[in-house]
């Protein structure tokens, strides 16, 4: 898979998809991120990639000539499944769409900035719109590196174990179960004793009725009938 991220602050991204999984799934060539400055696309001669919004709004909106060149030069090259913008008005990223997206060949995020980008981007360019909540980030790159990070993990092969990318909490639309390691014993702290007993069976019921107690307590939203249904 391949993910294309632009952004005006290429810094804030590189080093995080140069760490830990994503770079171990880029090491595997399961994955490759590609950070692109929008800076390198405007034909500005300050290097301005933004302007005063139409109306006397207040701040500042992301120009459309640098972004349409960026995601031109990279369509002339391969086809894209989704050309993904950040955006606090965009559908509520979770882990059903990061199911879908990690079957995606190539993905396009572009990072929202200032008070948001040209309409006519959105209109014409981009063909998903997601937030990662509802609140307002001062741009889009936490966004971008949330969405690759869920994404990129769930790529068979990234994860050494594929049954723990399976196992997380919302696979299965429950949270997971409690997890301990040694010892058993920690200042009086005990492991369940039902952990320590081998017994398999009676294990897997313990994980499934703390998975639904931990969700009927904390996420109880995930049990309705309209979560299920989504
Ligand atoms: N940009 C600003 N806020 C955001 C949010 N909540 N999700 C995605 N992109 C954003």
């Amino acid at each position: 898979m391949r993910i294309d991220i632009i952004t005006v602050l290429p810094e804030m991204l590189e080093g995080f998809v140069n760490q830990s999984i994503l770079l171990r799934a880029q090491n595997k060539g399961l994955a490759e991120i590609h950070i692109h400055n929008l800076r390198d696309y405007t034909l500005d001669k300050h290097k301005r990639v933004d302007d005063y919004p139409y109306g006397g709004f207040a701040g500042m909106v992301m120009q459309c000539q640098p972004i349409d060149d960026c995601i031109s030069a990279l369509m002339a090259q391969r086809h894209y499944d989704e050309v993904i913008f950040t955006s606090p008005d965009g559908e509520i990223f979770d882990q059903p769409m990061a199911n879908t997206l990690s079957l995606c060949e190539n993905i396009i995020i572009l990072c929202g900035h200032y008070k948001g980008v040209d309409y006519r981007i959105r209109e014409h360019l981009i063909t998903k719109e997601i937030s990662i909540g509802d609140y307002v980030l001062t741009g889009g790159e936490i966004a971008a590196a949330a969405i690759a990070d869920a994404v990129v993990r769930l790529i068979p092969g990234v994860i050494g174990d594929e049954q723990s990318a399976l196992s997380d909490s919302f696979q299965d639309g429950l949270l997971a179960a409690p997890i301990y390691t040694r010892p058993a014993d920690y200042k009086g702290w005990k492991v369940p004793e039902i952990l320590l007993s081998g017994n398999e069976a009676k294990i897997k019921d313990w994980e499934l009725s703390q998975s639904l107690e931990r969700t009927k307590r904390l996420r109880p939203n995930l049990l309705s009938t309209d979560a299920n249904n989504e």
